[in-house]
């Protein structure tokens, strides 16, 4: 594993290139958008200057890190010297299909396929390649530098070696990898969003307010950000969008999105990308 593709240059794919490159991989970081990739670039710059004032890089591995990413507005260029290829486009089924038909049909045979979805069957992604056995769900969590965990999702072909490869990967970047089934939601999500969407329904009843629900969790849960912060740092529209694949996948009713939460995504109140949601950003 040497070359890296991260398909994707919002918040949680230039994550993902950063920490790539911060453990001495080579990578490419792939956006049909010239000013996304810029963007991007800016903000591993800046989330690296953290790690510099604290001590975790020095301003030498930071400038040999940004050395090592390279942009492309391309996936067939992208991906035709890829090990590794982590997707991470926006939360949309057709989307990721498309994707992965054409990162399929440009990747080297031996590269691996991962998506960094929250939510969407790794099988089902899997099934519009034709190596079903090497594609395989490579969850990272925001903000990728600082949480250590890596949800690894096995969809029904992926082969335990690719499993392996994944593991130890995951562990080159000093995180911690998980293995869990492919289900509506994994294991992170199945049970995240639930606490969201109950935090939001407890808003919608009047039981509390904002910051006192948050409170609750925060101090009395010792959560680092109450729910309500944390679904507008996560975006409202996704917690929306991955509630529904669980409402879906499940069938159950318990998994329907409050009607506050379809009301402000309706609104365009996306949490902290749009300026507000729970809370306003300045
Ligand atoms: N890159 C590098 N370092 C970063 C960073 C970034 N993007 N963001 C924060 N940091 C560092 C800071 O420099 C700081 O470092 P030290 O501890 O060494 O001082 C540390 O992280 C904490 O940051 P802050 O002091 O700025 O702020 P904080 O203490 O409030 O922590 C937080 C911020 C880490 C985001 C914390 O609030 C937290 O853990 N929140 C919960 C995050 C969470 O649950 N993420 C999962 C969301 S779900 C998901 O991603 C998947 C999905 O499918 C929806």
């Amino acid at each position: 594993m040497k070359n890296i593709s991260v398909i994707g240059a919002g918040t949680m794919g230039n994550g993902i290139a950063h920490v790539f490159a911060q453990f001495g991989f080579d990578v490419t970081l792939v956006d049909i958008s010239a000013e996304a990739l810029d963007r991007a670039i800016q903000r591993i710059e800046k989330n690296m200057d953290r790690q510099v004032s604290k001590g975790i890089l020095s301003e030498e591995d930071k400038a040999q890190a940004i050395g090592r990413i390279a942009k492309s507005q391309s996936i067939a260029e992208g991906v035709s010297n890829a090990d590794l290829v982590v997707e991470a486009a926006t939360e949309n089924l057709d989307l990721k299909l498309k994707i992965f038909k054409d990162i399929d049909l440009n990747a080297p045979d031996h590269a691996i396929l991962a998506s960094n979805t929250s939510s969407i069957s790794i099988t089902k992604i899997a099934s519009v390649t034709t190596r079903p056995e090497q594609v395989i769900g490579m969850h990272f969590m925001n903000p990728v530098p600082v949480m250590k965990l890596v949800e690894v999702i096995r969809g029904y072909a992926t082969t335990d070696a690719v499993t392996e490869t994944i593991f130890k990967l995951s562990k080159d970047l000093k995180k911690v990898p998980v293995e869990v089934n492919d289900y509506p939601g994994f294991v992170a999500n199945r049970i995240l969003m639930p606490m969201i969407n109950e935090a939001i329904y407890s808003l919608y009843e009047g039981v509390a307010g904002v910051e006192e629900i948050d409170t609750v969790m925060k101090l009395g849960m010792a959560h680092p950000m109450g729910p309500l912060q944390l679904a507008d740092f996560i975006g409202l529209d996704v917690c929306k969008s991955i509630l529904e694949v669980l409402h879906d996948g499940f069938g159950n009713p318990k998994y329907a999105p409050c009607p506050l939460l379809v009301n402000m995504v309706t609104a365009g109140k996306l949490g902290a990308k749009s300026g507000e949601g729970f809370y306003k950003y300045t």
